[in-house]
């Protein structure tokens, strides 16, 4: 753990042109998803994250080596010699290692897996994946926080999610790829990062239809017949969100190149009634902010909807908008902890358990504050453009987990940004 910190001061507007890195909720589940098929295998927009490097000690631990090149790829390397257990230590450090168990169990009948960590947003349960992979025909035992998991061979099943989990999806995908028969897979999460997966996973010669949308229909291939492919990784919407919200909160103009609007639709469009405009230009997004922003109600919902990703920032936004503002968070009950710090900027901020009432001040003013997560860190990062004085953001390597120099990236668009080492 690094106990580096961020030091930002409030520098005006932002200016230039910022390249927008992959997806890392893509990225971590094309690598688990190497697992499938022997040979090697070439992602690129690899973003330059810590949580790339845990994922790739995973799957070295279990048999998959991965080596970075320059220019954002990543080459990774199934000899086929696989040990499908995956070791505490690593596990308990991202949440994204639950999505070994899909591939693991599909391929090869049997994964023992700690349960996963990640963010501490309460409790993350895995019940939804584990009913859709018993459906399939495996079988779980729970022991001293290991998972055992076991098949013979999966079969093909119509599964309806209660809810349209992110990873349950995505596990019952990897591991329906090598079922024998269709599954119908209803309710399905459809964030562009799993169409993402599902495309790479056709790229290896799956057979999916319904990328996209709420039903995924699998028809299982044979063990073996998957090879490996080359991909490039989808651009990270929720880093572009956060570039829009430093433009908002600073003003100024700029280009996000590789952003891409039909991933963001319902943001932007929340975003423009804030009083942000933002024109789509083909090879990315250009966005523009002038004088102070709108307070707007926003409610967070699985894709198509508002992404709880995003909400930190969106809070941030209301910080300093004319106006007050309601969030309302669906899908974490305990993701509000961020409020804290923000009110030691000076927010006027109250928040309830689903709920934050964001009455909007002219500006915040600078405090140490520290970042209690990934997405949060970013929103305090964004906030101190927004404050007065010195804001000193600590838990950076919070931030280091999903973000490709976010300090470097803002300072060349002209922020008052850098990192210092601790003390
Ligand atoms: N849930 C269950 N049972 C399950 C699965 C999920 O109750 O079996 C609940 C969760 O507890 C949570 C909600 O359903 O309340 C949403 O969970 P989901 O499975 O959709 O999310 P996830 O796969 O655990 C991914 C992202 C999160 C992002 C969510 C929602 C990764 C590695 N993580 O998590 O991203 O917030 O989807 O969009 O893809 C982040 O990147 O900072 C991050 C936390």
């Amino acid at each position: 753990m690094n106990d580096e910190r961020i030091l930002i001061r409030r520098a005006g507007a932002l200016h230039g042109e910022v390249s927008i890195p992959g997806a890392k909720n893509s990225v971590l589940k094309l690598m688990a998803a190497t697992l499938l098929a022997e040979g090697t295998f070439t992602l690129g927009n690899v973003p330059d994250i810590v949580d790339v490097g845990i994922m790739a000690e995973l799957l070295a631990a279990i048999g998959v080596r991965s080596e970075r090149l320059p220019g954002g790829v990543l080459r990774m390397v199934n000899s086929g010699e696989i040990s499908p257990v995956a070791p505490y230590e690593l596990v308990e450090r991202i949440r994204a290692s639950i999505n070994v168990l899909g591939p693991l169990l599909g391929r090869f009948g049997r994964v023992s897996l700690s349960m996963p960590g990640g963010d501490d947003f309460g409790s993350r349960p895995i019940d939804m994946h584990v009913k859709g992979l018993e459906a399939m025909g495996a079988t779980f035992e729970m022991r001293h926080g290991v998972v055992e998991a076991r098949a013979d061979r999966l079969h093909g099943a119509d599964i309806t999610l209660e809810f349209p989990s992110v990873g349950a999806t995505e596990n019952i995908v990897t591991a329906a790829v090598h079922a024998k028969g269709t599954t119908v897979l209803d309710n399905a999460a459809r964030e562009p990062e799993i169409s993402d997966l599902c495309n790479f996973l056709v790229g290896m010669g799956a057979q999916i239809e319904g990328i996209g949308s709420s039903t995924l229909v699998v028809h299982g291939v044979e063990p073996g017949e998957l090879r490996a492919t080359q991909h490039q990784v989808v651009p990270d919407r929720i880093q572009a969100a956060t570039y829009m919200a430093a433009v908002a909160v600073s003003g100024g103009e700029v280009v996000l190149r590789g952003a891409r609007a039909d991933h963001m639709e319902m943001l932007l469009r929340r975003f423009r009634d804030m009083g942000l405009a933002v024109t789509d230009i083909g090879t990315g997004l250009a966005v523009w902010a002038e004088g102070r922003l709108r307070s707007i109600d926003m409610a967070t919902l699985p894709y198509p909807g508002i992404a709880t990703d995003y909400k930190p920032l969106v809070v941030t936004m209301l910080a300093v908008a004319d106006g007050v503002g309601i969030v309302t968070e669906n899908l974490y009950p305990g993701r509000f902890r961020y409020v804290e710090e923000l009110q030691r900027l000076g927010a006027d901020i109250r928040a309830d358990g689903h709920h934050a009432v964001v009455r909007g001040v002219p500006a915040l003013s600078g405090a140490p504050v520290r970042a209690p997560d990934i997405r949060a860190g970013a929103a305090l990062v964004v906030a101190g453009l927004a404050a007065d004085g010195e804001t000193s953001v600590a838990g950076v390597h919070h931030v280091d987990r999903g973000y490709d120099d976010l300090v470097g990236r803002l300072a060349a668009l002209g922020a008052d940004i850098r990192r210092v080492p601790a003390g």
